[in-house]
This record gives structure tokens, C-alpha cells and sequence, in this order.
């Protein structure tokens, strides 16, 4: 998917510790770049046993900082100045050291000194936990992990499974892409925090026999930026999924299925759990009224081919807003021609406040998009743009219109 340049003007100190995750920060710093960010690195004396800051100079396009008698500041407070234009440090690796340090307060290097001297309301921090196993489940750095939330420090991760040590376990550092989609979304608006979402996607596969079924060129790509985006902004977010090939969003529960009638049990058994529920699903609208156990042969001089027999699958979207406990409910219409008039009618038609329409050939498969949201008020325009950048201004109608409700 097309990403917008999600951290442009954001200015990111990233402090590096020691420990073999410090490979991972280069190719992190390229990723903060990329997205528009300025990256000040601060690299402590055991960092720079693992990585150069030649390296991590060259991919921020800025000299790096490694110690608290540089003498390159004019006034030689290298720990006050780096923090006082970030807009948050982000300490990948963050080492259990530098824990143990920063959850006594402790300054006896530039990074630590810089954390404690930063300002606590306009700079965040953000820490990346990498170690050994053992280290991190020692009761030393649990209750240091502690401390840090309590002080308001945000910890990301730390992931599982093979560590350089050779163990698997907790402790590895997340990867540079994880860490980079868990900072963009800390800047994201929190419009759903403490709202539960549930969104339907992708299409849905009718089998005809074994091997053969009716479907359509939905990719689930929308419905998978909304629920990322839905994430972003402090919901919950579980996602049904027809069959597509899309990672799932990070902090994103999903629950696959094939048929339309396997989404209508999925999202009807969990509708009435949730705040909001977006039907971006492209349901197929018939599926074959009987199943083939074995596959359809041709028969040698078979005059005409078979026909098939088709029966209507229950409308989720319908069912859901019937629902006595309905969460808010967001249909979507893929038109391909008269798209308000069918996208008004359809709003009356399944008895939903908010339909989304769009043209269908002009989105099925492509990374960009435009919307149309029709309302009890009118209409309103969301301009051709990447689909994640659409899920987020979406979010931010549909939380406006929570609020109005509330
Ligand atoms: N939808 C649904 N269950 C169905 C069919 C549609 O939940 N069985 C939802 C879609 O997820 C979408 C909305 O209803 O949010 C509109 O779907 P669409 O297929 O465009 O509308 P239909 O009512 O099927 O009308 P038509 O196909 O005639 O345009």
C-alpha cells in the first residue's frame, strides 16, 4: 500500500544502548526518514561496541551525539538542547541497563542525563526493550518496566522468539517496520480511545465444488486501512476477513473466513459487543444453492454446460442495524454509475446512518482512492488520496458523529 509521509515534520531523538539489536536501528532510522522525519541520534558507549555512529550519521544525515562533554554546543548542554525541539526520544535498543538507569532517574551519560532532563509533557519517551530472555523476565527489570509506565514512559514490544543467544523467548527487539508502525500511530489522534470497532473485509468465496467457487477482485485493502487506523486512534478492533492476502494491522484481533454465511455468524455473534461496526466487506450476494462434494466433470458430448443454481446470502449489514443493542453502523457502496443516488437509497434501504460510496472499478485492487460519505445531513467529499490517509479522515467522521450522538 502507498503510505503517506506519515512523520513529515516530526523531529525524533533516537537513542540507541547497547546490545546486538543496534543492527536493527539503522535500517529504522532509513524507515523515520523516509516518512519525513528529522532523526537526532544519541548513541551510548556500549552502542558504539555494536554499530558505528558513521552508519547511523550517514542514514540521519546528522552527526551523532555520544557524550555529555561534546563540545560542540556552544553552551556544552548537549542534554538539554537535543530534547528541547523533539517532538519524543525512542530508545530502540533500549537495553536492561538503561532501563534499571532511567527508572532510578540516574545521569551518568548523555543518553540517561538527556531522558531525565527532557521535558515531560511536550517530549514523550518511547522504549524498545531488547535482551535476553532471562533478563527481561528477571524480577529486577519487571519492576523497572513498571516504574517506566507508572513515570509515563511507553514501552513497545518487546517481541518473541529467536534471539541471538540462541534461546527463544521474550525479549527481542521489535523489527524496524513494527517499531516504525507503532510510532506513527502514537501521533495519531486518539478520536476512538475506549470504543470497540468491528469492520468487515475483503470478499467472500461461494464454493461451487472442490475446487471451484464465485467470488470478486475485492483485496480487503480499504477495510484493512480502516481497521489500522481504527487501531491507531486508540480503538479496539476486530476485524472479519474474507480471503485476501494482507498482513494484519498491528494491535488488530482478525478472524478469517470464507463464506458469506461464515461472516454473517462471525460478525452478527460479535456485533452487539461493539461501538461501530464498518461493513467494507464485498459479499457476494448469491452463492450456489447446493455444494458439489466432487468436482463437476465435463461429460463427453455434452450438449450444453451445466447450469447453476443460485440462492440469496443474508445481508450482514442489514442484519446488524436490526440488531436491538445495533453498534453505529457504516455501510459502504461500490457503484458503478449513479453513485449518490444509489448510495441515498441504499442508506434508507439497510437503515444505517453513514454509507460510504465509491466507484467500484476505480477501486478494487488499487492503492488510492476517493470517497463520498451520505449522511441523514447531505454529503460529504473525501478527495482522491492513498487509502490509509481516506481510513484515517474516516475515523475521524465517524468519531464526530459518536460524539454528536453521545
Ligand atoms: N453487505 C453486507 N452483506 C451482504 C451484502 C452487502 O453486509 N450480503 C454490505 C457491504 O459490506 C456494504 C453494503 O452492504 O457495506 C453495500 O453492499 P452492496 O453489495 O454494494 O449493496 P447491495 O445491497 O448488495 O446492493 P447492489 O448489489 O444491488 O448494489
Amino acid at each position: 500500500m502507498s503510505t503517506p509521509m506519515d512523520l513529515a515534520g516530526k523531529h525524533i531523538v533516537l537513542g540507541l544502548s547497547g546490545g546486538i539489536a543496534c543492527y536493527k536501528a539503522a535500517d529504522f532510522t532509513r524507515e523515520l526518514v523516509k516518512a519525513g522525519a528529522t532523526v537526532q541520534v544519541v548513541m551510548t558507549e556500549a552502542a558504539e561496541q555494536f554499530i558505528t555512529p558513521v552508519t547511523l550519521q550517514a542514514l540521519s544525515n546528522r552527526s551523532v551525539y555520544t557524550s555529555q562533554w561534546d563540545a560542540r554546543e556552544p553552551n556544552a548542554m548537549a542534554h538539554i538542547n537535543l530534547t528541547r525541539d523533539a517532538d519524543a526520544v525512542v530508545i530502540a535498543p533500549a537495553s536492561a541497563d538503561l532501563m534499571a538507569k532511567l527508572a532510578q532517574g540516574r545521569a551518568d551519560d548523555l543518553l540517561s542525563l538527556m531522558c531525565l532532563a527532557r521535558p515531560l509533557l511536550s517530549c514523550p519517551l518511547l522504549l524498545a526493550p531488547a535482551m535476553n530472555r532471562e533478563m527481561w523476565a528477571h524480577p529486577a527489570t519487571q519492576r523497572n518496566v513498571a516504574q517506566l509506565r507508572a513515570d509515563g514512559t511507553l514501552v513497545l514490544g518487546p517481541g518473541n522468539g529467536d534471539q541471538a543467544c540462541g534461546e527463544i523467548g521474550d525479549g527481542r527487539m521489535l523489527e524496524p517496520a513494527e517499531l516504525f508502525a507503532e510510532l506513527v500511530a502514537f501521533f495519531q489522534p486518539k478520536v476512538l480511545r475506549g470504543k470497540r470497532v468491528l469492520i468487515s473485509a475483503g470478499p467472500t468465496f461461494e464454493p461451487i465444488d472442490p475446487v471451484r467457487g464465485i467470488t470478486n477482485h475485492s483485496s480487503g485493502k480499504m477495510g484493512f486501512a480502516i481497521a489500522r487506523a481504527a487501531a491507531e486512534a486508540g480503538a479496539s478492533v476486530m476485524l472479519i476477513a474474507g480471503p485476501v492476502h494482507l498482513p494484519t494491522p498491528r494491535n488488530v484481533r482478525r478472524i478469517d473466513v470464507t463464506t458469506a454465511r461464515q461472516m454473517f455468524d462471525a460478525v452478527t455473534g460479535a456485533a452487539s459487543a461493539h461501538d461501530v461496526f464498518i461493513a467494507t466487506a464485498a459479499v457476494a450476494d448469491w452463492r450456489p444453492a447446493s455444494f458439489n462434494d466432487h468436482k463437476i466433470k465435463k461429460q463427453p458430448g455434452e450438449k450444453s454446460p451445466p447450469s447453476l443454481e443460485l440462492t440469496e446470502n443474508p445481508d450482514i449489514l442489514a442484519a446488524v442495524a436490526r440488531l436491538p443493542a445495533a453498534p453505529y453502523c457504516v455501510g459502504f457502496a461500490a457503484e458503478s454509475h449513479d453513485l449518490l443516488k444509489h448510495a441515498r437509497e441504499k442508506r434508507v434501504r439497510k437503515g444505517v446512518p453513514l454509507i460510504v460510496a465509491n466507484l467500484g472499478p476505480a477501486t478494487f485492487g488499487q492503492d488510492d482512492n476517493a470517497l463520498t460519505l451520505v449522511d441523514a445531513n447531505g454529503e460529504r467529499e473525501l478527495p482522491r488520496a492513498d487509502k490509509l490517509t481516506l481510513a484515517r479522515q474516516l475515523v475521524a467522521e465517524i468519531a464526530a458523529r459518536l460524539g454528536a450522538k453521545a
